[in-house]
């Protein structure tokens, strides 16, 4: 199923699901299987912009090759964020360490423009019903093509699927690509009076790192499976 995507500034451009492989633009379908193996979920953009300049991303589980990519990533979608949080948090990086029992335990997703990392998200489970999204980059030259939803929507499913009731996470209420974002995506504000305890503690230390209280907002969206599908 081919849909037709409107990117501003990049158009025409095609989105190529899943199990499907056609040859545009240049891009083989060989080089299409082999990017789409051992995938949860799989986009293939190919411009037309430049017959010769395609790229193929795809959602798939990090592998550990990838983990000392990401903290540059992490770094260059902070710049978005210049104004909005103090210097002191935008320079932090999630440890390698903190990747790697993430990458074990299957918590980190990737978006791989080309087989190379462009972005990720990264999950921790802090409470028994719930999948917390604690970091989610894309690196800004591939931003505003979809990869931030398709991998939100990625963890979404997963945790559906692995039977948690709620996806949660922090962000900023007044940045466009924060809490619109991911309201437009299913998630809603939790009440203060019904934060959990963990919750409360995540939100209580991004104020003493120097993130204004007033601006920050914890959300969750609930875990539907798709019809017919069961637990993992
Ligand atoms: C949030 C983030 C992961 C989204 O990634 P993405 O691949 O650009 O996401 P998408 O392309 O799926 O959608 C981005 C949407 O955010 C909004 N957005 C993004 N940048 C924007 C900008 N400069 N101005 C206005 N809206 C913007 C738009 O609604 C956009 O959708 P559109 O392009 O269809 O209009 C990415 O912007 C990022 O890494 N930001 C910096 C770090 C961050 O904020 N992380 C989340 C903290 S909770």
């Amino acid at each position: 199923m081919i849909d037709r995507g409107l990117q501003a500034g990049l158009q025409p451009t095609f989105f190529l699901r899943v199990g499907v492989a056609i040859r545009v633009g240049g891009t083989s379908p060989s080089l299409v299987n082999e990017l789409l193996q051992n995938t949860t979920s799989a986009v293939v953009e190919v411009t037309e912009c430049n017959a010769i300049m395609s790229i193929v991303y795809i959602i798939s589980a990090a592998r550990p090759d990838d983990l000392p990519l990401l903290p540059s990533i992490e770094l260059a979608a902070a710049k978005l964020l210049i104004g909005h949080a103090p210097e002191s948090v935008l320079g932090e990086t999630t440890s390698q360490d903190d990747l790697r029992r993430a990458q074990r335990q299957g918590l980190l997703w990737v978006a791989l423009a080309n087989n190379v990392p462009v972005g990720f998200a990264h999950v921790d489970v802090i409470e028994p019903s719930s999948a917390h999204l604690k970091e989610i980059d894309v690196h800004p030259q591939h931003g505003r093509r979809g990869l931030g939803t398709r991998l939100v929507l990625n963890v979404c499913a997963w945790a559906a699927m692995a039977g948690y009731q709620t996806v949660t996470l922090t962000t900023f209420r007044d940045v466009e690509w924060n809490m619109p974002f991911y309201a437009r995506l299913g998630f809603r504000e939790i009440p203060a009076d019904q934060l959990s305890e963990v919750l409360l503690s995540i939100l209580r230390d991004e104020t003493r790192r120097g993130l204004d209280p007033a601006r920050r907002v914890a959300m969750e969206r609930l875990c539907l499976l798709p019809v017919g599908a069961m637990h993992l």
